[in-house]
């Protein structure tokens, strides 16, 4: 695999950007907004800054990586020669199956379509497509540079040998996969925003403010961030959308988003990306100061 196109540059888009760039792939990241584009360059600058004063890069490999992105609104050119495309747009169903559709039609016959999906069926997105057996889930974890883990989904139909390459292909750029089989949420999800979603109903109901909360699981779970501030890491919108997966596909109120996650989704408060979650994040989002919402 040699050509990698990455689609959708938020978040997860410009960490999976980032990271094979840093590992010498050359790599194309589209998006539909040009805007979004621009931002995820500059964020990947400065991360890949922060790296290098942190001593995990060379300086001067710096402006090489960077090189090695492209950005482009033009998804037809940006997947003509791609042998991997790894589809990170929002997480929306119907965005997606349209995605696969394009993305099957435009790209070589032999190129793999993965996608980062949090939740949504690998199998679906893949009955959109003529190659059903070369679909497949690579959820890369946040922040994507950063974090080990990549969960490898396997659709019913993937084949053996697209599931190899892609493990094959995290392990050479310093990943550590987790194969899994294709059920809503697959393993990380259907822990994860239970977990989550039962801190934010705390918080509704009023058992413990947003410190306390997050500092009862770190201190005495040995989480490293709290689930509230996780939650606004991870995107409140984002949240919400795979809590709507779980409920649907397993057809239990266990998954029911809390009414507060969908009152502040509405009112635009979805963490880290909009400044506002349940913490409030200037520019430095180490120095965590309780969103003015849930201050007594
Ligand atoms: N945020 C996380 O922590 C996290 C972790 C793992 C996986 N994911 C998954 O990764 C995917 C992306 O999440 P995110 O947090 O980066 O979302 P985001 O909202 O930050 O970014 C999504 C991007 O997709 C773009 N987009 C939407 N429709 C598009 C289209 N048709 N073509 C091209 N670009 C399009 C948007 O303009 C936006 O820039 C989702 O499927 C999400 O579930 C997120």
């Amino acid at each position: 695999m040699e050509h990698i196109s990455v689609i959708g540059a938020g978040t997860m888009g410009n960490g999976i950007a980032h990271h094979f760039a840093m590992h010498d792939y050359p790599v194309v990241l589209v998006d539909v907004d040009s805007e979004r584009l621009e931002k995820a360059l500059l964020a990947i600058s400065g991360n890949l800054d922060r790296q290098a004063a942190k001593g995990l890069l060379d300086p001067s490999r710096v402006p090489e990586v960077l090189s090695r992105i492209r950005i482009s609104t033009d998804l037809p050119a940006a997947v003509s020669g791609a042998d991997l495309i790894i589809e990170a747009a929002s997480e929306n169903l119907s965005v997606k199956l349209s995605l696969f559709q394009r993305m099957d039609a435009l790209a070589p016959a032999a190129c793999i379509l993965a996608s980062n999906t949090s939740s949504l069926s690998i199998t679906k997105l893949a009955s959109e497509t003529s190659r059903p057996s070369q679909v497949i889930g690579m959820h890369f974890m946040n922040p994507v540079p950063v974090m080990k883990l990549v969960e490898v989904i396997r659709g019913f139909e993937t084949s053996a040998g697209v599931t190899d390459a892609i493990c094959e292909l995290a392990k050479k750029t310093g990943k550590v996969p987790c194969v899994v089989n294709d059920y809503p949420g697959f393993i990380a999800n259907r822990v994860l925003m239970p977990m989550i979603n039962e801190a934010i109903y705390a918080l509704h109901e009023g058992v413990a403010g947003v410190e306390s909360i997050d500092l009862i699981m770190k201190l005495g779970m040995a989480h490293p961030m709290g689930p509230l501030q996780l939650a606004d890491y991870i995107g409140l919108d984002t949240c919400l959308a795979i809590l709507k997966v779980l409920e649907e596909g397993f057809g239990s109120s266990k998954f029911s988003p809390c009414p507060l996650l969908l009152n502040m989704v509405n009112a635009g408060e979805l963490g880290v990306k909009t400044g506002h979650g349940f913490y409030s994040y200037g520019e430095k989002t180490k120095q965590l100061k309780v969103s003015d919402r849930f201050l007594a």
